[in-house]
């Protein structure tokens, strides 16, 4: 008797793949290779994104009529794009599988960027954490999820350095740092792949949007990319060489120019940067039609003009566009693409196709009943710690925070007050209904018998109404904690925004709560650095909250009550208003610098704000009191290849234990260019308990003194460098040394 197809399902069997070395896949791909026409090569290098799988599930009965279904059983496709439940990818990998001619499963591939199933903390708020460790944990968990809905890549780490908050992309990244940007990017990697992704457990990773994305001009969504090439490869390109390094599997271009030509089509980026000088193995996808963008760039004259310089560029696989599936083929017969560039692209996806163990077992992540693998406790669990260092305390005046448990009545107001709308854009499977909104957080921890709330009005539009109940609540209130923010559907791609206000009437709201002269906690929910200025001055403690998932409000109870203690830092500064941007900490020296970094004639400055932002690069506040002494050094000439060995005391001299980012900066003086007013290149995240010290160590190398030089060698130069410790960009202990290359 035929089994059903979720019989079939049930029965699917999930052993162990035993890992192969890199010399048995690619002599299994090169065997598969020359059985192959050339139609089928080129169809494993196009991305489907099937229609009908997106909007009702893919129609199985009428799988002969299906354009998708003919596609794939006639071997004309090589992955699928956002498909995510688990009985649609196993019909999908059986027509691949028992339908084409050679049987080559497809992959499947989706953006799971802060989570899966459980939702975790945007990836900038993930970044304040500066914690490489627990988002390594989280991607562990994260990648667990994946690989029981049937997916077999993540469209994740996104590593687009960032400096414009008005670009909604921004709370997909890890901020403003090259090098935190770096260690964060392997990190999301190593957690992902976890060094072999044949296992059951681990997904691929796809690093993002390759490359400088995060430059575009105005924080315009998919604007134009313009810098030299010493500024990428100083500060954008890191964060990629971070994941080419860290092996991943795959790499996403961008939509933008480089140097005038699309990055999905530009040969420096593909062939010589990554291709020749990274060696990078594994394979290149474009982004959603960014190679048809090209007819838009102005740059190709037609479809098959965009195949030829995408091929030839170093493009492998094309996500949803069809310029390969329609073109490559005559572009080979005419001559005009060698088979070498073809077998080239197609070995490297049929390589990872062997890599991840499809070939043994096309179906090894597609499970009946995906959801009882979800939301694990250990996965909630690290979900909670990962919110809980995500909220950077940015005031905190008289320790009005943390609040007592008891005999404090509290006005809870604001749109995120009592709202579960906080998973964040790029929520994946996670649910906003499974979200602990603020109220309940707080309800659960501390009862809600001296618990008001209200929102008082909208996130987003011109409705006075709520005001006046709003204030009431607030009048009977020992306390006001405002929950104010931008809508979650507000940041995200393309959600640029002009204004960065926090929207409709909330700032008016707060205002007349301020009236009353209350002691005021503001917490602020936003997928990007907000003008901030009024809350700052106008709160008693002022908290990022940013989007933090599933654990959002149990978290920020906890910290709000003093059973955590914040210890999130900075990723990106906050602007005192629109027109700073883009400011951040690592600017260049200019040679007519502000002293104080306010207005100073002739130099340059502003007349009517400072240079420096509201709130800098690498701040946050704890309820523990930090300082640093005896900072110090164990040599003052530091030659060729010696470490430098860099100590610091730091005094926890407070009553309650905390952790700490401890940040280390150099500073490099007569360099052949002009390099960065300071540069971070370490940081560690220490416990110290209350009324103690604890000393931390960190090493240089000649490697973090170097810098892309006047002649684009990157090379420390025998120079003088400061180096700055202490707990954000703005540190003040420093110590000199000389670096010299020869002994
Ligand atoms: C985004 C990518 C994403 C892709 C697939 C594009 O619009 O720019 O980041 O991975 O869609 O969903």
């Amino acid at each position: 008797m035929q089994l059903s197809l979720e019989q079939q399902l049930s029965a699917l069997s999930h052993e162990e793949i035993p890992a192969k070395s890199k010399a048995e896949i690619h002599r299994l791909a090169t065997i598969l290779l020359q059985k192959m026409t050339l139609a089928e090569k080129i169809g494993q290098l196009f991305q489907l994104a099937p229609p009908e799988a997106n909007v009702e599930g893919l129609k199985w009965e009428h799988a002969e009529s299906n354009a998708s279904a003919q596609l794939i059983s006639a071997g004309k496709v090589g992955s699928i794009l956002s498909v995510v439940d688990s009985l649609t990818i196993f019909k999908l990998q059986k027509l691949a599988v028992e339908h084409s001619r050679l049987g080559i499963p497809l992959f499947f591939a989706a953006d799971m960027i802060h989570g899966c199933r459980t939702g975790f903390p945007i990836n900038l708020a993930l970044a304040c954490s500066f914690d490489p460790e627990l988002i390594e944990n989280s991607c562990k968990q994260i990648a667990y999820e994946i690989a029981h809905t049937g997916l077999n890549l993540t469209f994740s780490p996104m590593v687009d350095l960032v400096r414009d908050p008005r670009w909604g992309r921004v709370m997909e990244s890890n901020g403003e740092d090259p090098y935190l940007n770096s260690q964060l990017a392997a990190a999301y990697v190593r957690g992902y792949q976890q060094g072999d992704f044949s296992s059951n457990y681990s997904v691929a990773a796809c690093c993002k949007h390759f490359a400088a994305y995060g430059a575009i001009e105005g924080g315009r969504e998919y604007n134009t990319v313009d810098m030299s090439e010493r500024e990428l490869r100083q500060h954008y390109l890191p964060g990629y060489k971070a994941c080419a390094e860290a092996e991943v599997a795959s790499f996403m271009t961008s939509f933008n120019i480089y140097d005038g030509v699309p990055a999905t089509a530009n040969k420096f980026l593909l062939r010589d940067i990554l291709r020749n000088e990274w060696q990078y193995q594994g394979f290149t996808i474009s982004d959603y039609t960014s190679s048809y963008e090209m007819l838009d760039h102005k740059t190709a004259k037609d479809e098959a003009d965009v195949a030829l310089q995408c091929i030839l560029a170093g493009l492998d696989h094309e996500m949803v566009s069809t310029s390969y599936l329609d073109n490559l083929e005559t572009l080979v017969e005419t001559g005009k693409v060698s088979l070498n560039l073809i077998d080239e692209a197609t070995l490297r996806i049929l390589q990872f196709k062997f890599q991840i163990g499809l070939f043994d077992n096309p179906y090894k992540h597609i499970y009946a009943n995906q959801e009882q693998y979800m939301r694990k406790p250990e996965t909630l669990r690290l979900a909670h710690e990962a919110a809980l260092k995500s909220v950077v305390l940015l005031k905190n005046e008289q320790s009005i925070l943390p609040l007592k448990k008891n005999g404090v009545k509290i006005a809870l107001i604001g749109p995120f007050a009592d709202s579960n709308q906080v998973v964040g854009a790029w929520g994946s499977l996670a649910k906003d209904a499974e979200c602990t909104s603020l109220v309940a957080g707080i309800s659960a921890l501390v009862g809600n018998e001296n618990l008001m709330c209200l929102p008082g009005c909208a996130i987003n539009d011109h409705d006075r109404s709520g005001f006046a109940a709003a204030l009431e609540l607030a009048q009977q209130a020992d306390v006001v904690i405002l929950a104010l923010g931008e809508d979650q559907e507000m940041s995200g791609e393309a959600k640029s925004r002009a204004y960065l206000n926090i929207p409709g009437m909330q700032n008016e709201l707060a205002i007349l709560i301020k009236s009353l002269a209350k002691p005021l906690i503001s917490i602020i929910f936003s997928g990007r650095p907000l003008e901030l200025g009024w809350y700052a001055e106008h709160s008693d403690a002022l908290l990022q909250a940013w989007f933090l998932g599933n654990e959002s409000g149990n978290a920020l109870a906890n910290l709000l009550f003093g059973d955590a203690n914040p210890s999130g830092k900075l990723a990106m500064s906050f602007p005192y208003t629109v027109g700073q941007i883009p400011v951040y900490y690592n600017q260049y020296k200019t040679g007519r610098p502000s002293p104080t970094g306010e207005y100073s004639l002739f130099r340059s400055s502003f007349i009517d704000v400072p240079n420096y932002p509201l709130f800098h690069f690498g701040f946050g506040l704890s309820y523990s009191k930090f300082e640093y002494k005896n900072l110090e050094i164990d040599k003052e000439l530091l030659i060729a290849l010696q470490q430098l060995t860099v100590c610091v005391e730091v005094c926890n001299t407070s009553g309650v234990n905390g952790t700490e980012v401890v940040q280390l900066y150099i500073e490099c003086a007569n360099f052949s260019v002009v390099r960065p007013l300071r540069e971070l290149k370490a940081f560690r995240r220490v416990l110290v308990a209350a009324n103690s010290s604890k000393i931390v160590e960190f090493t240089l190398t000649k490697r973090d003194l170097a810098y892309y030089n006047i002649e684009m060698k990157f090379t420390p130069e025998d120079r003088k460098y400061v180096v700055y410790v202490g707990g954000s960009s703005q540190a003040e202990l420093s110590v000199e040394f000389s670096y010299q290359s020869e002994v």
